[in-house]
């Protein structure tokens, strides 16, 4: 394993298995009442500067069950909304926090948290990714259908930072993987062509009624992501009556296929909400698994093994 998780591209196919084979060690753990104190006396520094909620409390959560302290820096209220550049909040942070988990727009700021600070930066979402959700979403995969090799992995929606870690994490995997996008909202040109070297396990279209076909577990998000409100009228007009998980693009997927959605949902919208009720029990697995899965990447970065 590296010294952060930044991006799904960055882990081979084997830290993400032992990723998630630990995340299921932590969910039997919490779940017989094994204590688990691997971080004892350890400090997570969480930056938001976009909203969250499963996020924020997943890693609290998961860093108070591991034995440590998380603490919440909201961008604006903290010397970042000021202007102090991230390469100095880097280095002081080293100073006082064992680990920094970063929610923020561009994934450049990241790496260059990450390359300044001395203790591990976990990315809690960018524009570019949201690797910890994917590392949820896998693990969830895995938990209702027992594996991830050979399995197809369908998105429909807009090209963003779930689609981006979607598509690398499947592939890494061993996932076969489709996507659904409209013209001009693409998944990120980095993403495609690590996808295009898969060996044909990857397809790009425009309709999604090709993409769903044969899925075995299907996706999406919202149309208009944090910081794109002021795009959410004109997206609306792209995307409405195509770019939806629906009873009819259901019936195009294999028996038992899964739906998962990150969270929050935009019923009628991305989803209808009769597929969404039909799905809650997968949906919410998925939200639960977020604290499994980052409590795993905590103690793998942050502790000692
Ligand atoms: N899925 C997800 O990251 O949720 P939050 O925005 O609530 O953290
Ligand atoms: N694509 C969404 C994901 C939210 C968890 C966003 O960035 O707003």
């Amino acid at each position: 394993m590296q010294k952060d998780l930044l991006k799904l591209l960055d882990l081979t196919p084997a830290d993400i298995t032992k990723i998630l084979d630990t995340a299921d060690q932590m969910k039997y753990n919490q779940k017989h009442s094994l204590t688990h104190h691997y971080l004892e006396g350890k400090t997570l520094a969480m930056i938001f500067e976009k909203n969250s909620t499963r996020t924020r409390v997943s890693f609290e959560t998961g860093m108070y069950q591991l034995g440590g302290h998380a603490l919440f820096l909201s961008g604006k209220e903290s010397q970042i909304g000021r202007g102090e550049p991230i390469e100095d909040t880097a280095r002081v942070l080293s100073r006082y926090c064992d680990g920094i988990m970063i929610r923020t727009y561009g994934q450049e700021e990241v790496e260059t948290l990450a390359k300044y600070a001395s203790i591990p930066v976990i990315n809690g979402l960018t524009d570019f990714a949201h690797p910890c959700q994917v590392l949820a979403d896998l693990m969830t995969i895995r938990e209702h259908k027992s594996r991830l090799e050979g399995l197809k992995l369908c998105y429909i929606g807009d090209g963003n930072n779930m689609t981006n870690s979607l598509i690398v994490g499947g592939l890494k995997v061993g996932m076969e993987v489709s996507v659904a996008c409209p013209e001009g909202y693409d998944p990120d040109p980095k993403v495609l062509e690590f996808a295009q070297n898969c060996g044909g396990k990857f397809t790009l279209c425009r309709d999604p009624k090709e993409a769903a076909a044969g899925a075995d577990a299907m996706f999406t998000d919202v149309w208009a992501s944090m910081g794109q409100e002021g795009e959410a009228q004109a997206r609306r007009a792209v995307f409405e009556g195509v770019y939806q998980i629906n009873s009819e693009l259901m019936a195009l997927t294999n028996p038992g296929c899964m739906v998962q959605h990150c969270l929050p949902a935009h019923r009628g919208e991305e989803i209808t909400a009769e597929v969404f009720e039909a799905h809650a029990n997968e949906i919410f697995d998925e939200a639960e698994n977020r604290l499994h899965a980052q409590k795993a990447v905590m103690y793998l970065l942050m502790g000692e093994q």
